[in-house]
């Protein structure tokens, strides 16, 4: 009897060591000591043995028990730990934080697609410019008071003899001559949108802010060709059911040169709390000024053309609704601000 005891005990604890489930562990536990489990029967027939040595038979039975009870139990332990560090590929994961385009360069997207669909096409110039690109030929000669609209940033380089001082673009317009330049003979069908530099900061202006700048040139251009423009713009950005006007305005490049808006999208023209009057400004558009061709080496008797230059940033938050307290926020690269968009 000693040696079947030995030996069931040696086959329970190698069985217990090759589980690799509970409910292996559970059948192995209902095998030896379960109600008409193996042990069991052996303890049945302890009354078998001889009185003498009855005792001691009790006695290894009961170790060889406790035994497998201790094995299972830190079998079962051993499961469990090694339960908790399994990877299960199926469980979804975590989502990492997904980024998006800067709410600018979104508007400068839709504004490209927009214009390139009327066959514009996008053409870069450079942000450090001369005074001539961005002043002298557009018709304002140094000194003349119309550049004070421009608080110019002018860059501590020396000067150009025919080009004058280097300055960061103040405006898109310094794009006009140079396409005019690359292109040589008309049509011309520019859009730029680039940086612009002025020496202004406060809650509604950037010392970096965007421009786009429409530049039409070729036979027979006139203000209508500008105005269908415009209402093709107002209505795919703004919606469809949005108009633009001109109002006669002043600048030194056009001839004539108008300021354009476009109908509040609350009330569309009518008038509300919002607008006032029913119109938002847009910004300043107008016939190319013959000199301003003729610098561009088009001849103004053969050519006309038409150009409109406004702000990216206003531009968008027109067409949101948008009311941004300080335009600032927008470069602040704060993401609660920046995630709305
Ligand atoms: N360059 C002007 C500005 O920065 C905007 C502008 C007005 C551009 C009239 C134009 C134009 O092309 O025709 O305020």
């Amino acid at each position: 009897m000693q040696e079947e005891v030995i030996n069931l005990k040696n086959e329970a604890l190698a069985q217990i060591m090759e589980v690799s489930s509970f409910e292996e562990l559970e059948t192995i536990r209902v095998t030896y000591l379960g109600r008409s489990g193996k042990f069991t029967s052996l303890i049945k027939r302890i009354r078998e043995v001889s009185p003498e040595k009855r005792k001691q038979a009790g006695l290894l039975v009961n170790e060889a028990k406790n035994t497998i009870v201790k094995a299972l139990a830190s079998q079962k332990n051993h499961l469990k730990e090694s339960a908790r560090a399994w990877f299960d590929p199926t469980v979804p994961g975590i989502k990492p934080a997904m980024g998006h385009l800067h709410l600018v360069t979104q508007a400068i997207e839709e504004i490209s697609a927009l214009f390139t669909q009327l066959g514009f096409v996008r053409n870069r110039y450079p942000e450090v410019e001369w005074d001539w690109y961005a002043f002298e030929t557009l018709n304002m000669p140094e000194g003349h008071p119309a550049r004070d609209e421009w608080e110019t940033f002018f860059v501590d380089a020396p000067a150009n003899p025919k080009f004058g001082q280097m300055v960061l673009t103040p405006h898109t317009s310094s794009a006009q001559v140079r396409e005019m330049q690359r292109v040589k003979s008309p049509p011309v069908r520019m859009i730029n949108i680039a940086k612009c530099y002025r020496r202004q900061i406060d809650a509604s202006h950037v010392p970096m802010f965007h421009q786009f700048e429409g530049l039409v040139i070729d036979k027979g251009i006139s203000v209508a060709n500008l105005k269908g423009t415009l209402d093709y713009f107002a209505r795919n950005f703004f919606g469809p059911e949005r108009k633009t006007r001109l109002r006669p305005f002043h600048f030194q490049f056009t001839e004539p040169s108008f300021e354009v808006d476009v109908t509040c999208g609350v009330c569309l023209g009518r008038g509300c709390k919002l607008c006032k009057n029913g119109w938002l400004e847009l910004g300043g558009a107008g016939m190319v000024h013959p000199r301003v061709l003729a610098a561009g080496g088009i001849n103004p008797e053969k050519y006309s053309g038409y150009a409109f230059g406004w702000g990216v940033e206003r531009t968008y938050m027109m067409k949101s609704g948008l009311q941004i307290p300080d335009i600032r926020l927008i470069y602040g690269s704060d993401l609660r601000f920046l995630k709305q968009f």
